[in-house]
């Protein structure tokens, strides 16, 4: 399973990166509007310190203006996946894409029939949002099992993204599931590392090991 980080801080992605967690990287704006920097000079700093897909998302509403902006934003790097919110015109700029060798996320997913859509148009990459699902009583990690049977079903090759995590349990399932990817929070991807018996048994190892004669 493959780990984006869910991320437009080029500090957090660099340590997550250094630390061996992060497979590629998904922005959309309200995290590059976060970051108090131009949308370009991100995506470009972080195809430089990341090497796997790095996903940037346009504002546009509109096919053309979809077309225009994801262009522009491919020729940043070549990792860079064009982000498309989920909608009639989006899928018509996705379908472009795919015949122009362009890479394509489509977000916003929240219904398995979104995602065969998704799949039919050729993307690189379907974002189903589990956590906001979770918000509203629904469950998001049954919309993942479903768009992955769909996916299989009809030998549809867009990978399944597991989007809007928000705990440790939502990549547990992803990983037992087989989701193809995951992009967490840099303070999710962290906490992935700890146990308390583990902080417990190196304490313990620590004070025996004073004990070792020398
Ligand atoms: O990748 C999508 C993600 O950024 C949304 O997360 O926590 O705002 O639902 P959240």
């Amino acid at each position: 399973m493959n780990f984006y980080i869910d991320s437009a801080d080029i500090e957090e992605i660099k340590i997550a990166n250094e630390r061996g967690w992060v497979d590629g990287v998904t922005t959309n704006p309200t995290l590059v509007a976060k970051s108090g920097r131009p949308h370009h000079e991100v995506i470009k700093d972080i195809c430089s310190v990341v090497d796997g897909y790095v996903s940037a998302e346009v504002l546009s509403m509109d096919t053309d203006g979809m077309l225009k902006e994801g262009r522009e934003l491919a020729k940043i790097h070549d990792n860079v996946v064009v982000k498309i919110p989920m909608c009639e015109d989006g899928l018509v700029a996705v379908k472009k894409f795919a015949a122009e060798g362009i890479k394509t996320n489509v977000t916003l997913v929240f219904s398995p029939l979104q995602a065969l859509l998704v799949g039919k148009a050729g993307a690189t990459l379907c974002s189903p949002f589990v956590g906001r699902l979770d918000d509203i009583h629904h469950d998001g990690m049954e919309l993942i099992s479903q768009c992955m049977q769909i996916y299989e079903n009809y030998d549809i090759s867009t990978q399944v993204l597991v989007a809007s995590i928000r705990h440790p349990m939502h990549i547990l399932e992803s990983a037992l599931m087989g989701a193809d990817v995951v992009t967490v929070p840099f303070k999710v991807l962290k906490g992935l590392t700890k146990h308390p018996l583990t902080d417990k048994g190196i304490a313990q190892f620590l004070k025996d090991g004073e004990k070792i004669v020398q």
